[in-house]
């Protein structure tokens, strides 16, 4: 496996592959690679001839109070890991190749409508801006046949379907399921900022979505008073929630009627923010499912 940094060797070797015909698959992450990653990678084997996983920690999508000095940058580890899974090329560009027209860039991908104006995009203003900026250049940069992203970001991945179906790049977006620790906590690199005994806490977040999909797929259909009552139970174990919601699979409001919805929650622990989500289904009813692939 090839680490390249620079845009114009990531362009020479993506002209070899295409010169063979080889179709290309690209995983865009932040680094700090965990097994959630490496599934999309393993995923991405069986979608293309080539994949390409590009580890570039986005200042464009982290808010002024947020995270993105310490966000956790192991370039090394994640490229030995990548190699085990048999990854083709590591792209880890600078801030500098990424935006060559200088940073912040003047122009910029937004997603706009309710996709982007409710749950993370309501309490991260700009974020979904500064991810489906980034998404689109490394799209034209990778020119990839297939892009793989973790239902783990549900918002994230219905704002990069949107942007593909909007724009009419061509490329397919694949969608692959969340893993988990044992206990239930989604893999995530913010994990490991929580002490201890946040750690120990930290799986109620999934326990929470649980106990109102099992509401739900027993029939009832009163989401509001579900979330609230959920909400109580995380704030008594020390969480600070910031949502914590019912939605239709592609996020409009939920219709009690339908057969499959989305619960979707973030909260802080204390300092770290932590974002879950979970698919639900009426048993009893005959659902197509929600997301295609
Ligand atoms: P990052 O948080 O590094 O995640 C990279 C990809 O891995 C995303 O598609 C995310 O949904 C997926 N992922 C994270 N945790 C997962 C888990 N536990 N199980 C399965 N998949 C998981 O998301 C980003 O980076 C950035 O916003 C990015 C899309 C790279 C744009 O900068």
């Amino acid at each position: 496996m090839k680490t390249l940094h620079r845009v114009a060797d990531l362009h020479g070797e993506l002209s070899e592959w295409r010169t063979r015909h080889e179709t290309v698959a690209l995983v865009p992450t932040m680094g700090n690679l965990h097994a959630g990653h490496i599934s999309l990678v393993e995923r991405a084997r069986h979608l293309a001839e080539c994949v390409v996983v590009s580890v570039f920690v986005n200042p464009l999508q982290f808010g002024p109070k947020e995270d993105f000095e310490r966000y956790p940058r192991t370039l090394e580890a994640d490229a030995a890991l990548l190699r085990q899974t048999g990854a083709d090329l590591l792209f880890a560009p600078a801030v500098a190749d990424m935006y060559p027209g200088g940073y912040p860039p003047v122009t910029t991908v937004r997603v706009g409508g309710p996709l982007t104006g409710i749950l993370d995009g309501e309490f991260r203003p700009g974020h979904f801006e500064g991810v489906a900026t980034v998404v689109n250049i490394l799209f034209n940069l990778v020119q990839p046949a297939v892009a793989l992203f973790g239902e783990k970001d549900w918002q994230q991945l219905q704002v990069i379907r949107r942007m593909v179906a909007d724009l009419g790049l061509p490329l397919r977006v694949n969608g692959a399921p969340t893993l988990r620790d044992a206990d239930g906590l989604a893999l995530s690199s913010r994990n490991q900022y929580l002490g201890p005994q946040e750690r120990a806490i930290a799986p109620r977040l999934y326990a929470a979505l649980c106990a109102i999909g099992e509401a739900i797929a027993a029939g009832r259909r009163d989401f509001a008073a579900l979330c609230a009552q959920q909400r109580a139970v995380l704030e008594a174990a020390g969480f600070r929630a910031q949502y914590l919601e019912v939605r239709a699979p592609d996020l409009a409001p939920p219709d009690p009627q339908a057969g499959a919805w989305v619960v979707l929650a973030a909260a802080y622990l204390g300092s770290t923010r932590l974002i879950d989500n979970l698919q639900v289904r009426a048993p009893d009813v005959a659902v197509q499912r929600a997301m295609p692939e």
